[in-house]
């Protein structure tokens, strides 16, 4: 991670000399940097690639866009750090790790909190749900642009298959850096390791996790499923990525030029968006065909039972949050009608 974060500092800093504002080369257009964990297959990337396309091709004698993929330039959590003072300019982070940065971000962290995917995409294009969340973190130095589809996060273990809640009793999972998270795990009886993605394989193969949780993908492209023979679809969270902007950056866009970018983010959206489905079932055929995978179907019913509380004690500590959460139940009443 050190040895990473100093190789993402270098690459920053040795590319801003080269290539950077003017620096002598003539070359007066502004670099815009895109930090992400994921590797250079992955839907966020697709869809960031698509955006740098787009923006290169409108504005490219102003704009040139940068995508860093693979934690090359830190965690996520220090990019969305880079991200507030501008040393970045945009950074795909999970909603999870957004709680730190404002508590809010918690209502889409909890666990079932929407009841289908039709009513997690419905909820997510809804101004109303995402509005007041992703609008309130100028302070902050930020302000998230597009959600995009991470799919669903379920358990998965080296050696003991999940097949109910008691089964993670006592067992080390390594969740995403956020209290939620932390609290999901307690509430289920195993003990929360939170950690940024890329130390996870790392501490899976020294044997320090028992476990993890995320979507198919982890499996294959970050190479978990060597390792994690056990994926158990308890279905306990849809916790989308973010793309987060540098608040000042976008501020000081001309009115032409953010209507550029308004489009590129939905490019990134829909590009992502239209990959997620594909990359999910490849994911998991590649786990279960050469990796040997073994896919449980729990019972989620009593998952949901012991994660309940969460949804009580963050709208207790959230009251803002009941409006937007009464909304999405709407979108779920809505769907669970179908
Ligand atoms: C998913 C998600 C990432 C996140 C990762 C994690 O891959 O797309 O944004 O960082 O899970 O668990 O840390």
């Amino acid at each position: 991670r050190t040895f990473l974060s100093l190789m993402g500092a270098a690459a920053l800093t040795s590319s801003m000399m080269l290539t950077g504002c003017g620096a002598g080369s003539g070359d007066d257009r502004k670099i815009v940097r895109i930090g992400h964990v994921q590797s250079q297959t992955h839907p966020d990337h697709l869809g960031l690639e698509a955006f740098a396309n787009y923006i290169n091709e409108k504005l490219g004698d102003k704009y040139r866009v940068e995508v860093y993929p693979s934690e090359l330039l830190g965690s996520q959590t220090e990019m969305v750090q880079l991200t507030q003072t501008g040393a970045i300019d945009f950074v795909v982070a999970s909603n999870a790790i957004m709680e730190t940065f404002s508590a809010k971000y918690q209502i889409f962290n909890l666990p079932y909190l929407f009841s289908s995917v039709e009513a997690y995409h419905e909820a997510m294009d809804d101004p109303k749900v995402t509005d007041p969340i992703f609008k309130t973190t100028s302070k902050a130095g930020l302000e998230t642009v597009a959600w995009l589809d991470a799919g669903t996060r379920n358990f998965y273990t080296i050696k003991t298959p999940i097949n109910q809640p008691s089964d993670l009793k006592g067992l080390k999972i390594r969740v995403q850096q956020s209290p939620t998270n932390v609290e999901m795990m307690r509430l289920l009886g195993g003990t929360a390791t939170p950690m940024g993605f890329g130390d996870v394989y790392t501490a899976l193969q020294a044997g320090i996790l028992d476990g993890a949780e995320n979507n198919e993908l982890a499996l294959t492209d970050n190479g978990h499923g060597d390792i994690c023979k056990y994926y158990s679809y308890d279905m306990h969270q849809m916790v989308p990525d973010l793309l987060v902007a540098n608040y000042a950056f976008l501020n000081e866009l001309s009115d032409e030029e953010r209507a550029i970018f308004e489009e590129g983010f939905q490019i990134v959206k829909r590009t992502e968006q239209d990959a997620w489905e594909d990359a999910v079932a490849e994911a998991k055929d590649k786990a279960e065909n050469e990796q040997h995978v073994n896919f449980i179907y729990p019972d989620t019913a009593p998952f949901q039972e012991a994660m309940a509380p969460l949804h009580d004690s963050v709208l207790a500590a959230n009251p803002d949050l009941q409006p937007i959460y009464d909304l999405i139940q709407q979108h779920n009443a809505a769907h669970t009608a179908d």
